[in-house]
């Protein structure tokens, strides 16, 4: 029953990144195995994570654009911490809670009307979901997870013995309070077990019984504090609980705000709900009844030390409380320095450089059983493909490896090698050719295939709709290959993707779209281009990939790189073949040139 764990992860909406920092520090401090926020809710920031320190080192912490995003990235963080301001907290934990998945909510904003606040509370408590606040700084479980900045910076922490679980369960209004409160108890007893402010508006979403109950049933609490406040009625269904027997573990209790009396009139105290609006909502009258209820209450505020020192002697006496242990601890480095450079392919600090954790002498050698494919599968994708797929990414590249001198990429290259350049400067000119009319439609072929299947458009539609685009079709249409003279290379990827993939349902979309623009023209085929671009799309979806994660492969031009790659092959065996017959400078013929220059004397 208790309200965190060491495995609680949450979900913090805004990217508050001193109070997610402080989290942070928190559970590398207490040596948590996993960081206490799994994602971050930041509506408009392009980024994809922040980084944050997790001691010496540093984390990347995903960014996501909603709640709904980062909840399905997230299932297994069920704490929402609402860092919304009070004109978007509301819509923020409704949303959650329609959400669902959600345990905990905890609201930091101050000042949400309370006619929603009180309609948010209630709806919360029909689904069994605990809000902390609004007007909060939170909660903590000493040694497990920490809210936010609740019990302020990591110094202070420690001294607090907010590190690791004490016995006391601690349940306040006000955030200040509370942290003066761990203080006191550290020096006086052995630290608290949970703690919550619950927060400082009239409407708060748990209160003093909600938590205390849980308290109760909460083996490492062996007693409780309670700091209430003048004003509201919140202490009297403790006082009942108490006589129902519903608890039973010894409480202290204080209500401040005693001053209240010596003036005039109501006083307002700083929260929205520090206010009594009849006797028995004074300070003064709640302490007495909670005194009668058996309820260990000082004379004042400052004999409370007093009383904890107390309760907490009586109770190790008898056996109840036994000293706890002190954990060791890590120590967050005073200096620390962020990095520059990511890196999430590769990593070459140990004895054997690994591709996406596989050291490369378990994928290299024939034995492994591991190809070019399952290398580009690890490095590009950080993902181990299965065979079907990693082998149709080396038929892929086998396929376009090379097709003849002619084509604008191998002439490049080969004019460049014999402009005496080495085969790094031919290369490269002839891989700058790769672009949308050579070699370079894979990705546009992807893309505008797959927009055409995603919404259904039939193959006129999708013609039209490209006319509008005013572009060519990439991946259709090629220079000497026609329904007369078949691209064999093609044929072979359709072969194989027929025979090995699960589905092929973009192909056979594209295939409805080539009988329409072979029936215009004859040279209209899917080209090399075209098949690859789909095929990729087809194998992705069989991984399962989402529609979101092919878009995104897509726009950065991955598919294209396949091309790169394999073409790369060709390439060079040209400018080799330049060195090899020892080529002179090529020139090109004159005669195979339309001069249309005009003359001088005409201008
Ligand atoms: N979509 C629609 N119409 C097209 C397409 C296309 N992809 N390609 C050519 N056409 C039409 C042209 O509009 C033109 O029509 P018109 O005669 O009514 O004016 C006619 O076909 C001839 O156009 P050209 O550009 O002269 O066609 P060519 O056969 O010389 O070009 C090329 C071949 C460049 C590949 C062209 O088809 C094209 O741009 N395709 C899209 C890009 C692409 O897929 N490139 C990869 C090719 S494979 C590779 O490089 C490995
Ligand atoms: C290629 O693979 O380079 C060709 O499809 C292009 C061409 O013009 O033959």
């Amino acid at each position: 029953m208790a309200l965190f764990t060491r495995d609680t992860q949450a979900i913090f909406w805004n990217n508050n990144k001193t109070a997610i920092q402080r989290m942070l520090d928190y559970d590398y401090t207490i040596k948590r195995e996993t960081p206490s926020v799994a994602a971050i809710v930041a509506p408009t920031s392009g980024n994809k994570f922040e980084k944050f320190f997790y001691g010496p080192d540093e984390i990347m912490v995903p960014l996501y654009k909603t709640t709904a995003d980062a909840k399905a990235a997230q299932p297994q963080a069920d704490v929402l911490l609402n860092f919304a301001s009070f004109r978007t907290a509301y819509d923020v934990t409704m949303e959650a809670l329609n959400l669902g998945g959600f345990k905990t909510i905890m609201i930091t904003a101050e000042g949400i009307p309370e006619r929603l606040a009180r309609g948010m509370n209630a709806f919360a408590r029909e689904n069994d979901v605990t809000v902390i606040g609004p007007a909060t700084v939170g909660g903590i479980a000493p040694g497990a997870f920490k809210i936010a900045n609740i019990g302020g910076t990591i110094e202070n922490i420690v001294n607090s013995k907010l590190h690791r679980a004490g016995s006391c369960g601690l349940v306040t209004r006000s955030g200040g309070l509370f942290n003066e409160l761990s203080n006191i108890i550290a020096i006086n007893a052995d630290g608290i077990a949970e703690g919550v402010a619950i927060g400082g508006d009239r409407f708060v979403g748990s209160v003093f019984i909600d938590n205390l109950l849980r308290m109760e049933k909460n083996p490492q609490v062996k007693y409780m504090l309670l700091l209430g406040e003048v004003g509201g009625t919140e202490e009297y269904k403790v006082i009942d609980a108490i006589k129902e027997g519903k608890i039973t573990k010894p409480v202290i209790a204080w209500c401040i705000g005693t001053i209240a009396k010596y003036y005039d009139s109501g006083v307002q105290f700083g929260h929205a709900g520090a206010s009594a609006n009849a006797e028995r909502e004074t300070a003064d009258a709640k302490n007495i009844a909670m005194k009668e209820a058996g309820i260990h209450v000082p004379v004042s505020f400052n004999d409370l030390p007093e009383v904890i020192n107390g309760v907490y002697k009586e109770l190790h006496a008898k056996g109840i409380i036994t000293d706890i242990p002190e954990p060791e601890m890590n120590v967050v480095p005073k200096i620390r320095r962020s990095k520059e450079f990511i890196c999430t392919i590769s990593d070459d600090r140990g004895d054997e450089a690994t591709y996406a954790g596989f050291p490369i002498s378990s994928v290299a050698t024939p034995d492994t059983g591991k190809g070019i494919g399952d290398v580009i599968s690890l490095l590009w994708f950080k993902k181990q493909y299965p065979k079907w797929a990693t082998e149709f990414i080396e038929t892929v590249l086998k396929t376009v490896a090379d097709h003849g001198p002619a084509v604008s990429g191998a002439h490049n290259a080969k004019v460049t090698a014999r402009a005496g350049k080495s085969v790094v400067e031919s290369l490269v000119t002839g891989l700058l050719t790769i672009g949308p009319r050579f070699g370079g439609a894979i990705d546009g072929a992807a893309q505008y295939f797959k927009y055409a299947d995603d919404n259904n458009l039939t193959p006129p539609e999708f013609l039209k709709y490209m006319k509008g685009e005013g572009v060519p079709i990439p991946g259709i249409g090629h220079r000497i290959k026609s329904l007369k003279n078949p691209d064999l290379r093609v044929e072979g990827l359709k072969n194989f993707a027929k025979e090995h993939f699960p589905s092929t349902s973009l192909l056979d979309y594209a295939l409805t779209v080539e009988q329409l623009t072979t029936s215009k023209k004859e040279n209209l085929i899917l080209n090399v281009d075209g098949t690859i671009g789909i095929l990729m799309v087809d194998m992705w979806r069989a991984l399962n990939y989402s529609e979101e994660e092919i878009n995104e492969f897509i726009e950065s031009g991955t598919l294209n790189a396949f091309f790169i790659v394999g073409r790369s092959i060709g390439f060079i065996g040209h400018v080799l073949d330049e060195k090899r017959l020892a080529m002179p400078m090529y020139r090109h013929p004159m005669d195979d040139i339309l001069y249309d220059v005009q003359k001088a004397e005409k201008l």
